[in-house]
């Protein structure tokens, strides 16, 4: 049987088991997906046990994906996010540090035909979700405008992203009139139902992203679909991060139908 896992604290009320062991079943995979919860002191411990111990392959969630960057070899990406939400023990040598979450944004919004390439984006938030979306939407050609709270982060954000500009959130509503797509890398809308985006600066030529997934439905997505615009839920995000380290682990293509299912049925 192989054996995959998340480290993080808490982990309790992970969506990735049930979603991933959809695919194995799917699949037909002898595989089971287990949580764990490492004192922090003892992330590289950890890890290198799981690799000692033949564990096929590891999620790293919060608060463990930047240290986590430090003991295993990170991929290009997910050195220059700075954090590692996927490790992989098939080499032979150390295990490899993926960042997914980049790709599971990026993923998400080719999912529903969004095009990136020469696109004008704005990434709302610099904390650690807005720092991998911003590389990944750069490294998929778009433009990338990141506004943040604290405006100063944005700055030192965008000097680190190629073809990057960082604003406070005065400018936000100008940036997004302007804009073809837009992602919300902050808490906000999760707690309340509060939007982060001026509703009146959404419009119909928009696809809005929102990494918020509880609840499923924003006041910002309610928003951007009363103006017409595309939007794309943060299950979506939360659905092709795993897609990509089922991929990257198995080196088969995932079930992502199924795995959609899995997850979208518990939220
Ligand atoms: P994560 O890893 O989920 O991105 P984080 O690193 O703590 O979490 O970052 C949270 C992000 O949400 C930050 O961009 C934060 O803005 P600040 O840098 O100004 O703190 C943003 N954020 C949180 N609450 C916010 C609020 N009420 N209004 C605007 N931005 C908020």
């Amino acid at each position: 049987m192989d054996v995959y896992g998340l480290l993080g604290n808490p982990v309790g009320h992970s969506l990735s088991p049930p979603m991933h062991e959809a695919a194995y079943d799917e699949l037909g995979m002898d595989a089971r997906y287990v949580t764990f919860e490492p004192d922090r002191t003892a992330l590289g411990d950890a890890i290198f046990g799981a690799d000692a111990l033949g564990i096929a392959g590891l999620n790293v969630t919060i608060p463990f994906k930047q240290d986590a960057l430090e003991i295993v070899a990170p991929e290009d990406l997910a050195s220059r996010i700075g954090a590692v939400n996927t490790i992989d023990f098939s080499g032979s040598g150390p295990p490899t540090g993926y960042n997914t979450d980049a790709v599971g944004a990026l993923r998400a919004l080719h999912d529903h035909e969004v095009s990136l390439e020469g696109a004008r984006a704005v990434v709302v938030g610099a904390g650690g979700a807005g720092r991998a979306i911003a590389f990944g939407l750069a490294d998929a050609g778009a433009t990338v405008a990141i506004a943040n709270r604290t405006e100063p982060k944005a700055h030192d954000l965008a000097e680190e992203v190629p073809r990057a500009t960082g604003y406070g959130l005065a400018e936000l509503g100008q940036l997004v009139a302007n804009a073809e797509v837009v992602v919300n890398a902050t808490s906000v809308g999760m707690e309340t139902d509060v939007s982060p985006v001026p509703a009146d600066a959404l419009h119909d030529d928009l696809a809005v992203l929102d990494a918020v997934y509880r609840p499923l439905e924003t006041r910002l997505l309610r928003d951007a679909a009363d103006a017409g615009a595309t939007t794309v839920d943060g299950a979506w995000m939360l659905l092709y991060q795993g897609v990509e380290a089922f991929e990257i682990w198995t080196g088969r293509e995932a079930p992502v139908a199924v795995m959609n299912e899995a997850l979208r049925s518990r939220l």
